[in-house]
This record gives C-alpha cells, sequence and structure tokens, in this order.
C-alpha cells in the first residue's frame, strides 16, 4: 500500500506485529438513499496503522458511529472501500462486511451474560467458534484475567462485581479471541472521572501486551489525547476528516502527561477544530445526543 506522507489522511508509524491496519477510502454512507436521504458519511478516507489507537471525535451525529459499524460489519456503504490488512471488507460489489473475530466491537452499555460468570463470559468467543475447548478457553480466560488484575473474579457474576471490573472483563472477552481491531464507541462515556482514569490505564497495560489496532469514538478531548497515536477530528454531519492532531507523547503514559505543556497544547489544537464543528453541527439543527 502507497501511503503519502503528504496526506493527512495517512496512517502513521506505530510499532505493533504489523497486523490491523485500516484502509478507509472514499466511503459514503446515504441512510434510506431516495427516502428521507441521510448522508452520514461523504468520501471519508482515513489509513489507519497496524497497532495504532485512533481516536475519532467530532460533534454528535456527525456519523462516527456509521463509519464504526461499517468497518464491523453491522452496517453496508453506499460507495468507497475498506479494506483490514489489504482484504476488502467492502466496497462496490460488497456493501456490507461480513462481521469476524478479527474486529470486535466493545459496546458502551455494556453486554456481559448476567447468566455466565465473568469467567464463563471471557471464554465464552473462543468455545463457540470451536478454537479451543471450554477447559482451554476456560484456563485462557483466567490467564487473561488475571493479567488484567482481575485476579479474583472469574466465579463471579457481572452482576456482583464493580462496573469498572465488569468493563475491564469485556475488554479481555474482546482480546480473547486475538481481534485485529477494537472498535470501541464511547465505552467510558457514562462513568465518573476516577472509574475513567482506571479504565484508561487498565485499556493502555492490555494494549501493550497486544498492540491490537484501536478505534475508539469519544466525546472527551482529554481521553483522546491520553489514550491516542493519533486524533482524528470529524467534520459536523455528513463526516469528513477535518484534522489530525498527532500525538507524539511518548508511552508508556500516565497521568503526569495531563498536566504537561505538550498535552495542553495538542488538547486546545484538538478543541479548536470540535469546537469549529460543534458550532456548524449546531447552527445545522443537529443537537440530538447520539
Ligand atoms: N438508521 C438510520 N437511518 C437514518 N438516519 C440515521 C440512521 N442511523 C444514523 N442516522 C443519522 O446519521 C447521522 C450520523 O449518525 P451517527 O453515525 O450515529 O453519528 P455519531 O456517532 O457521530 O453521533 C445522524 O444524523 C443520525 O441521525
Ligand atoms: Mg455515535
Amino acid at each position: 500500500m502507497t501511503v503519502m506522507s503528504k496526506n493527512p489522511a495517512a496512517a502513521p508509524a506505530v510499532q505493533s506485529g504489523g497486523k490491523g491496519a485500516i484502509s478507509i477510502r472514499n466511503v459514503t454512507k446515504i441512510y434510506d438513499p431516495g427516502g428521507v436521504n441521510v448522508v452520514a458519511v461523504d468520501n471519508c478516507s482515513l489509513e489507519i496503522a497496524p497497532g495504532e489507537i485512533c481516536m475519532i471525535v467530532g460533534p454528535s451525529g456527525c456519523g462516527k458511529t456509521t463509519l464504526l459499524n461499517a468497518i464491523a460489519g453491522f452496517h453496508s456503504i453506499t460507495s468507497g472501500t475498506i479494506h483490514l490488512d489489504g482484504e476488502l471488507l467492502c466496497g462496490p460489489d460488497k456493501p456490507k462486511a461480513e462481521q469476524g473475530a478479527d474486529r470486535i466491537v466493545v459496546f458502551q452499555n455494556g453486554a456481559l451474560f448476567p447468566w455466565k460468570t465473568i469467567r464463563d463470559n471471557v471464554a465464552y468467543g473462543p468455545i463457540v467458534q470451536g478454537r479451543l475447548s471450554p477447559v482451554e478457553a476456560r484456563g485462557k480466560a483466567d490467564h487473561m484475567l488475571a493479567e488484567a488484575g482481575l485476579h479474583d473474579v472469574g466465579d463471579k457474576y457481572p452482576g456482583e462485581v464493580s462496573s469498572g471490573m465488569a468493563r475491564r472483563a469485556e475488554i479481555v472477552r474482546a482480546l480473547i479471541n486475538d481481534p485485529r481491531v477494537l472498535l470501541l464507541d464511547e465505552p467510558y462515556r457514562a462513568m465518573d472521572a476516577l472509574t475513567k482514569s482506571i479504565m484508561h490505564e487498565a485499556l493502555l497495560e492490555m494494549y501493550d501486551r497486544t498492540k491490537v489496532t484501536i478505534f475508539f469514538i469519544t466525546h472527551d478531548l482529554e481521553e483522546s489525547i491520553f489514550l491516542g497515536d493519533r486524533v482524528v477530528v470529524m467534520t459536523t454531519r455528513p463526516a469528513q476528516v477535518k484534522k489530525i492532531v498527532d500525538v507524539r507523547i511518548p508511552r508508556p503514559r500516565n497521568y503526569k502527561v495531563l498536566s504537561s505543556n505538550e498535552f495542553r497544547v495538542l488538547f486546545a489544537e484538538a478543541k479548536d477544530a470540535v469546537h469549529e464543528e460543534a458550532i456548524k453541527a449546531f447552527e445545522a439543527g443537529e443537537r440530538e445526543l447520539a
């Protein structure tokens, strides 16, 4: 793949095992063409490097979730192409990507089965896909839970652990499938600041072990810069890439970077771009919380 360094949507160089490159080219998504005709995404292009943490920010209703759904295979696209590691996920002859364990979505409201223990929740994917025997899957689940600092929760049910623990278990449940890409849609939106910071540290620790590509939608600019290799600011609907903020703060990162000058400069850069688009969105009447 040729990556033009002058293209602002080109992928950055990120250290990784080399899997999980997402290539979004000229993607347009029109809901209900001929009817309501909502152009959610318009000719949008973005190259995401293997192992990149790519943060997506932009006004409510601009088309972020639409893009995530197209990558995940939940929705079709109207035109353009999306490739994963050079393989076509969706394009002109195949408008909707197949869903697969190579791309796992972590939902905002959680999706652990309440009737299964945390261990069995985590072990579920490899068992139903027939990739591991139940004994192997549960063993791997215990190992990965312990790595994530969740030593004693395997026997518990989701309702018996804190929401922070449940959210961590969800990420472990995604990672046990060795995905190439994790797709997160405002996963920590409803959390208080302290729980959120614990989640960030846990996510970054898991990322350091796996170097999985992360496509992460958020409204929280501080979160986007703290976690991301790049922050992609989308325009108001229809979504296009407005600006990309390169976050060259070395990893591992800890909360001290939040008070650094470098952080403040990046924050202001992203904030200006988002603010400009938020005003346009507001003027266009996109006031719903999406
Ligand atoms: N199924 C649908 N049918 C019609 N319009 C939709 C549908 N889903 C989303 N939209 C519209 O597409 C736009 C983008 O939505 P979405 O991708 O959810 O935005 P975001 O995640 O950035 O808040 C919004 O205006 C939303 O109302
Ligand atoms: Mg959304």
